[in-house]
């Protein structure tokens, strides 16, 4: 903005004469404003772009913000100079600009000592220093009454910090003197009651754990990592009621954390890596509702005792913390449900964990690739329940590894590819669940081998203790508890995928299995007369399938069956009747149009197999039947196939 040259020469003159222009169209900042800039800027090895000393209206200058609540009497109440490439040091002629409410000169090159006396501004709301090379001590005394955000971090200010920062600046509700070389503390923070932000991280602090903290009820964010903090935490940090965010890594704190984690509700992040704590996660930690995040890496907390922990449903963000390697003793471990991501970086670090047994990972991962690295190796694992996750890829070869398998869920996953045929050669294997995957081709005829379910001398060496597990499905939203798995039945459960091909003869070799779910597949071919073999199954699930043929008279032997289900199969004939079979329902039978059931479907003296797929059964009742019997079977065919196919497809 050019200014008309007589009117400059004007306002240089009644500068010159010290008097403040009165009734001017070209307004003027106050004078002693403009005087303390002037000294302001002398100190300054760099000069400030956009300071026009030809303007005496230092009110537009860059970064300058005036008061203009009366237009006579404008004062500078912010001077804003952050990022400006400033050099040189902070003159004491800058306590001129008495009605300051904001000075912001951070992210300079600023450097020397402060005056002492900048700490004393009235109005002084924000002070931002941070990112300087600024040096020296800060006063004893601090009078910034309505100081409210203070950060003078990311400097070279050192020695003792002493300052009774709030016996005169009580409104402090942001302290940042993180990074600095502050030394041994005695910091009087008790009176600092509206305190909410502490940032005191990065300094050389030394001493115990800060007690004058414990009375800031407002503090929310405490970060007192990277010090030389040491001794046993306190209790009373739980009186701290209102943190949410709670940073004490890379100190020398040791001993046990303390119980006190049920005080601090709206604790969401809790970081205490790299101290020398010891002993178990307390239980109120483990159980907090409101974390998120824990990191507790590099501490003697995984120290040999460590066999068992349970971190299910708690939120962790990112991956599994390294320092799992170090749980050498750890036999169970379950992190379901916590958030976690990148599967094949939690692998590669939990293989270190050469005792890891149960390993519980559901619920988390999704939608990942299933790592295939043939490296990983999990010599002691008998359980893998790595369920609904929705992991792509299909069933990887370290898994091979696995000698001692013994429980191995990978159901609701989206693993595709055929099940290879060394799945029967665990030796241990009583327990597959590959239910609700997108496998496909045969089901492998080693399957039917599996040594623990054929081989009545195999003797399962089970852990001394159970672990409370339970799994269910309810109304088809998962839950991931198991109930001491080494006491569910002896299960195949293949359903819910994509598999054809027949249902092998040798099935009947699995003597010890108890529950067979191959439901929701596209298998085919008869229902092998041998299945009567398995003499202890409790459940067979066929259903939805395209098994034909007829139900073989032998099953009535298995005396143990309670569920049984061929429903929506293309099975004809009749129901054999007799044993278990007086008992189930017809819906077990639903969906299979040539197959005779008492009055619904009765038997007729010569049944033709059905020549055209379900999918069109409508099609084919005929000759057989009354007309009545035809409309009524009609419908209810038309009926079950409606609802088989929502019911079979899931
Ligand atoms: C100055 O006045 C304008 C409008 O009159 C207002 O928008 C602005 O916020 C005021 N600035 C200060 C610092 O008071
Ligand atoms: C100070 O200025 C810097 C750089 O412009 C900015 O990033 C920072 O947020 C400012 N500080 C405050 C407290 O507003
Ligand atoms: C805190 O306030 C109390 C009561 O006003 C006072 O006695 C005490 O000296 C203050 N402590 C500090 C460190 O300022
Ligand atoms: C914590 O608070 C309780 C009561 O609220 C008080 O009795 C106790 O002294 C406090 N502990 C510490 C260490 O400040
Ligand atoms: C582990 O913590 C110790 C201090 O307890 C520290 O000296 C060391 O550097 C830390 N190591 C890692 C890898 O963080
Ligand atoms: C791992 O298990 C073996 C066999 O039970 C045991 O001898 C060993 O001490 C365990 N390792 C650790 C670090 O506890
Ligand atoms: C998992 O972590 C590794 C190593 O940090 C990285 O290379 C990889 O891209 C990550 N994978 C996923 C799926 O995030
Ligand atoms: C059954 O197991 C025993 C002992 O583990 C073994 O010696 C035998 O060869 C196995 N029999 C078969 C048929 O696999
Ligand atoms: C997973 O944890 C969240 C809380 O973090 C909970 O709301 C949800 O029900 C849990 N899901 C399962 C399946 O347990
Ligand atoms: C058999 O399976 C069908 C299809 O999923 C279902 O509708 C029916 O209720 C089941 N019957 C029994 C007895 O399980
Ligand atoms: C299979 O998993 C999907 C999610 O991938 C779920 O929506 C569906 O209900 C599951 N089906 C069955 C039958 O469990």
């Amino acid at each position: 903005m050019g200014i008309p040259k007589v009117s400059l020469a004007f306002i240089l003159l009644a500068v010159m004469f010290g008097q403040r222009i009165q009734g001017s169209q070209q307004p003027a900042c106050n004078l002693n404003d403009l005087t303390a800039l002037k000294g302001f800027i002398k100190c300054l090895e760099s000069d400030i772009g956009g300071w026009n000393w030809n303007s005496l209206n230092c009110c537009s200058w860059t970064g300058i913000t005036c008061d203009n609540s009366s237009v006579l009497n404008e004062r500078v109440v912010g001077l804003e100079l952050g990022n400006k490439r400033l050099s040189g040091t902070i003159c004491e002629s800058l306590v001129g600009l008495e009605q300051l409410r904001i000075l912001n000169l951070s992210h300079n090159s600023l450097d020397g000592e402060i005056p002492t006396k900048l700490f004393r501004f009235q109005n002084l709301e924000v002070l931002d220093l941070s990112n300087n090379y600024f040096v020296g001590s800060l006063p004893t005394i601090i009078h910034l009454p309505s100081v409210k955000y203070f950060d003078l971090s990311k400097n070279y200010f050192s020695s003792i910090l002493t300052s009774e920062i709030c016996k005169t600046s009580s409104n402090i509700q942001y302290l940042d003197l993180a990074n600095n070389l502050f030394g041994e503390t005695s910091t009087y923070l008790e009176n600092c009651t509206s305190l909410q932000y502490v940032y005191l991280n990065g300094n050389g602090l030394s001493g115990t754990f800060p007690e004058n903290l414990f009375r800031l009820q407002h503090l929310r964010i405490l970060h007192l990592q990277e010090n030389r903090f040491s001794g046993p935490l306190n209790y009373g940090i739980g009186n701290i009621s209102n943190l949410v965010e709670l940073d004490i890594s890379s100190n020398g704190f040791d001993g046990s954390l303390p119980d006190v984690f049920g005080r601090l509700r709206k604790l969401e992040s809790f970081s205490a890596g790299s101290n020398i704590l010891s002993g178990l996660l307390p239980i109120s930690l483990v159980n907090s509702p409101s974390i998120l995040m824990i990191d507790l890496h590099n501490n003697s907390l995984d120290g040999p005792s460590l066999r068992s922990l349970d971190l299910a449903r708690n939120k962790f963000t990112g991956g599994i913390p390294f320092h799992f390697k170090n749980l050498q003793a750890l036999q169970f471990l379950s992190l379901s449900n916590t958030s976690i991501n990148n599967i094949s970086t939690a692998l590669e670090i939990l293989q270190d964990c050469k005792n890891l047994t149960i390993l519980v990972l559901g619920l988390n991962f999704y939608h990942e690739q299933m790592p295939s690295n043939v490296n990983l190796q999990f010599r002691s694992l008998k359980a893998l329940i790595i369920p609904f996750c929705y992991l792509r890829g299909s069933l990887p070869m370290w898994l091979r590894g696995c000698k001692m398998l013994q429980f191995l869920d990978l159901s609701w996953n989206s693993l595709g590819g055929s099940i290879p045929f060394w799945v029967g050669d665990f030796r241990y294997l009583i327990y597959l669940d590959l239910s609700n995957n997108s496998f496909s081709g045969e089901i492998p005829e080693s399957l039917t081998g599996l040594d623990s379910l054929v081989n009545d001398t195999v003797q399962l060496k089970e852990l001394s203790a159970g672990f409370p597990m339970e799994k269910s499905i309810e109304q088809g939203g998962p839950r991931l508890i198991y109930n001491n798995i080494w006491g569910l039945p002896a299960t195949i459960d293949l359903s819910f995928n994509k598999l054809t091909g027949p249902i092998w003869i040798s099935f009947g070799n699995l003597k010890k299995l108890h529950v067979l779910s191959l439901k929701g597949n596209k298998l085919s071919g008869t229902i092998p007369d041998s299945v009567s073999g398995m003499t202890n199954l409790e459940v067979l699930d066929l259903s939805c399938n395209k098994l034909s043929g007829e139900i073989p008279n032998s099953l009535v032997h298995l005396s143990f069956l309670s569920k049984f289900n061929v429903s929506y199969n293309e099975l004809y004939g009749n129901i054999p009747s007799g044993g278990q079979f007086m008992t189930f329902p017809y819906s077990s039978f639903e969906g299979n149009e040539a197959l005779c059931h008492g009055i619904i479907r009765p038997c007729q003296t010569k049944l033709i197999p059905p020549i055209v797929s379900p999918g069109k059964g409508m099609k084919i009742v005929d000759w057989n039947f009354g007309i009545g019997l035809t409309v009524g079977f009609g419908l209810t065919v038309a009926f079950c196939f409606k609802s088989g196919w929502v019911l079979c497809k899931g």
